[in-house]
């Protein structure tokens, strides 16, 4: 059983992917539009980007500029017609999936500079009002590394933007490239991150998540943070981050946003792997901090621990996930963790973690248990991790299909999405009766 690969390529990682589609070693065959115009062509009304009209969806800084992954923005209008110019701060060929309400997602390549006509009279379901009121747009960034920034928003002349009000419920997940969606056909949109958030259905979804990173705070495959540091901050770990903010990345306003209701945090594979030196104790220390300080910005939020998987090995005339055939993965660490949560003693006298000042003090109220455990054993198989050791997308819809269910059973949380394309491009079948 030899696992030392298992992360080993969690180290690409850092570095830029090119947005070309890759499916089996090959390349797939899109037709994504060029939405690029000159604005000089076309009679707009013009909104900037700190429009209230305007909702951001996931984590954007002061400059309009997007983080992690699949940040988004959303917002209703009038007429047929929906340009967004995108600002300096954009990573050029950012691939974008955008659409209205429950249509299928479009893509589009995004241009620094350029402006990008996303909805015209042609747009499916752009006319339509039923039944989903006031129908809205919403745009996402496919990629983690990748961002764009927003410099304008426009509609046709003498149309305007509506303010579309938050879904209700707010669910969160904080990860690594498991959950950024690397390796999958669509990136952050294929992730189990997002199928898990838009696949609950009237629900803000945040997936705060990087390839590479681990939970401890020290440099991981070029991750100069863990996510003890970098949750608390609005950027990621990237090198567009670290151009943009060097040392001094922004906090992150909690009180900008709703409070998410669920958190769900899946960290330690980078954490677990001998190149990164975290020793267990200091993952397991950390990991507290962490769940302490998400305590403190949603005191409210009930916290799901996600055992971790590793890989597959074969393993005598079979296959086997690793945590059952090697030391490997934190599977006790992480259950320690949620063990300690749920003491009486704890929630007798539960700690936060203040992450200005980098330390935990004591809270100065009881709490009832908050922390949970989801166990990841049992939901894929060996196929359902491609060659680069992560999800397929199969692997993904069975993760995400999993945590839905438990979230369902376990918090009473009634399942809304009924029809609406979560991922897209998964539709394979065969209607040929004839072989
Ligand atoms: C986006 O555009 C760039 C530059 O033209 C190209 O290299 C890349 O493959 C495109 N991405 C997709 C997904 O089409
Ligand atoms: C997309 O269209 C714009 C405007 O017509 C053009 O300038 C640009 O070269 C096109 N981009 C690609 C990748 O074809
Ligand atoms: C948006 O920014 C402009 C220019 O900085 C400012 O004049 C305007 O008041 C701002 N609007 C809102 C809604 O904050
Ligand atoms: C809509 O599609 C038709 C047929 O392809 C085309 O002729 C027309 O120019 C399109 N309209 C717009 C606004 O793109
Ligand atoms: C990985 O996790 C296992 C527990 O499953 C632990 O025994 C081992 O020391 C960890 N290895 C590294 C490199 O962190
Ligand atoms: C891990 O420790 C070794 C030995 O001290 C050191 O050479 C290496 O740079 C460290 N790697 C990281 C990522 O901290
Ligand atoms: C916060 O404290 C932990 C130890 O408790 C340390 O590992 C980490 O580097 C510190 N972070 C900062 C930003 O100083
Ligand atoms: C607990 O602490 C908070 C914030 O420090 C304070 O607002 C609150 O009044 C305190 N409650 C009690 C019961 O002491
Ligand atoms: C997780 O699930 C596996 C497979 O069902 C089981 O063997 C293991 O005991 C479970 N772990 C915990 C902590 O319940």
């Amino acid at each position: 059983m030899k696992l030392s690969s298992v992360c080993g390529t969690v180290a690409a990682a850092a570095s830029l992917a090119s947005a070309t589609i890759w499916q089996n070693d090959q390349v797939r065959i899109t037709h994504f539009p060029n939405t690029t115009i000159d604005p000089s062509g076309y009679k707009f009304k013009t909104y900037s980007p700190n429009s209230t009209e305007l909702s951001y969806k996931g984590r954007w800084d002061s400059h309009f500029t997007s983080w992690y992954s699949v940040p988004g923005l959303k917002f209703g209008f009038t007429g047929n017609r929906v340009a967004i110019t995108f600002g300096p701060e954009t990573f050029d060929t950012t691939l974008v999936g955008y659409r209205i309400d429950g249509q299928d997602w479009q893509f589009t390549n995004v241009s620094t500079g350029a402006t990008h006509l996303l909805v015209n009279s042609n747009t499916t379901g752009v006319s339509l009002t039923y039944p989903i009121s006031p129908s809205a747009f919403e745009m996402r960034v496919t990629n983690w590394a990748y961002g764009v920034q927003i410099g304008a928003v426009h509609v046709g002349q003498g149309e305007k933007l509506i303010k579309i009000p938050d879904f209700p419920r707010t669910i969160e997940v904080i990860g690594d490239s498991l959950s950024a969606g690397m390796y999958a056909s669509y990136e952050g949109l294929s992730s189990f991150a997002y199928g898990l958030g838009a696949g609950l259905g009237n629900s803000e979804y945040s997936v705060t998540a990087y390839p590479g990173i681990c939970l401890f705070d020290k440099l991981c495959w070029g991750n100069p943070h863990g996510m003890l540091y970098q949750w608390f901050r609005t950027s990621d770990t990237s090198w567009r981050a670290q151009q943009a903010f060097g040392d001094n990345p922004e906090w992150w306003d909690f009180s900008k946003k709703p409070a998410a209701d669920i958190v769900v945090i899946n960290l330690g594979t980078n954490d677990n792997n001998s190149a990164n030196n975290v020793t267990a104790e200091g993952y397991v220390a950390q990991y507290k901090m962490l769940v302490q300080g998400v305590h403190k910005v949603y005191p409210k939020a009930q916290i799901i621990l996600m055992a971790l998987w590793e890989g597959f090995s074969t393993f005598g005339n079979t296959y086997a996930q690793s945590t059952l055939i090697s030391d490997v993965g934190y599977v006790p660490q992480i259950y320690s963790v949620y063990e300690y949560f749920n003491t009486k003693e704890y929630l007798a006298n539960p700690i936060l973690y203040d992450p200005v000042y980098n330390t935990t003090y004591p809270s100065n109220q009881t709490s009832a248990p908050f922390v949970h455990y989801f166990n990841t054993t049992g939901l894929m198989q060996h196929n359902d991790i491609g060659p680069q050791w992560h999800p397929t997308d199969a692997g993904h819809i069975k993760v995400a299909s999993h945590l839905i269910q438990y979230i369902k059973m376990k918090f009473d949380w009634v399942l809304y999405a009924t029809g609406p394309e979560i991922f897209h491009d998964t539709l394979y079948w065969n209607d040929n009766s004839g072989f």
